[in-house]
């Protein structure tokens, strides 16, 4: 059964996404779908999916990203109270949402200008290892912070970054109709709007 969803989820990001260089496959198999199974994550796999986080770059090595990690129905719903109902509709079944926050400032007190950058990388290495896992990831900038701030009881040199979902993947039949519509890969920029030779837009040769 798992093995089955597993090939028709490799074949619907084939058909959506093409790369024009050649990469690893992880990075066209992550994406961000919203139909989730509520099949739990044993907290082995959940482990080796934050373990992955841990060892991702930053600036000074300062580590700024921490993870709050909700998996009880207790916990589930008070995370629930602080994200916005456009994505508690279908965040509400995945098994496991976890907080990304990060520490604005370094050991001294100085502010950390690179924290949010540097969470974000964790957050990538994150994804890929639960895709690796089989595990499906979506980020949400679309919560309430302050409230999450209060329900989480944030410190204060503590900021907000994303909640993310973390589950396998479900029944797409079993979103909202205008939600099931968007269920697939997206696309990207080529990649000449994005690199640049010698100065911003400077087109690079060949590409
Ligand atoms: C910082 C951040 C915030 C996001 N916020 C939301 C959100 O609130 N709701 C949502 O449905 N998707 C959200 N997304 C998911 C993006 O829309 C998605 O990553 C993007 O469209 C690319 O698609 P892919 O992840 O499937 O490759 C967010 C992603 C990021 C990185």
């Amino acid at each position: 059964m798992t093995v089955r969803k597993t090939d028709e989820l490799t074949t619907k990001v084939a058909e959506h996404r093409t790369p024009t260089y050649e990469i690893e496959p992880i990075f066209l198999n992550r994406w961000s779908p919203r139909a989730y199974s509520e099949q739990p994550i044993d907290d082995e796999t959940l482990f080796r999916i934050f373990e992955a986080a841990r060892w991702a770059p930053s600036s000074y090595n300062l580590q700024p990203w921490r993870f709050i990690v909700a998996k009880s129905e207790e916990d589930r719903s008070k995370f629930l109270s602080f994200i916005f109902e456009g994505n508690v509709t279908w965040c509400k079944k995945a098994p496991v949402l976890a907080v990304l926050v990060s520490h604005t400032v370094n050991s001294n007190g100085e502010p950390n200008h690179k924290h949010a950058f540097d969470a974000g990388a964790a957050w990538g290495y994150l994804a890929l290892q639960a895709t690796q896992l089989g595990i499906y990831t979506h980020a949400m900038g679309g919560f309430d912070r302050e409230k999450a701030r209060e329900v989480l009881q944030l410190p204060a040199e503590y900021e907000p970054q994303i909640v993310i979902s973390l589950g396998y993947y479900g029944d797409p039949q079993d979103l909202p109709e205008a939600l099931r519509a968007r269920e697939v890969p997206s696309t990207r920029r080529p990649l000449s709007e994005i690199v640049f030779e010698g100065q911003f837009g400077g087109k690079m040769k060949s590409l």
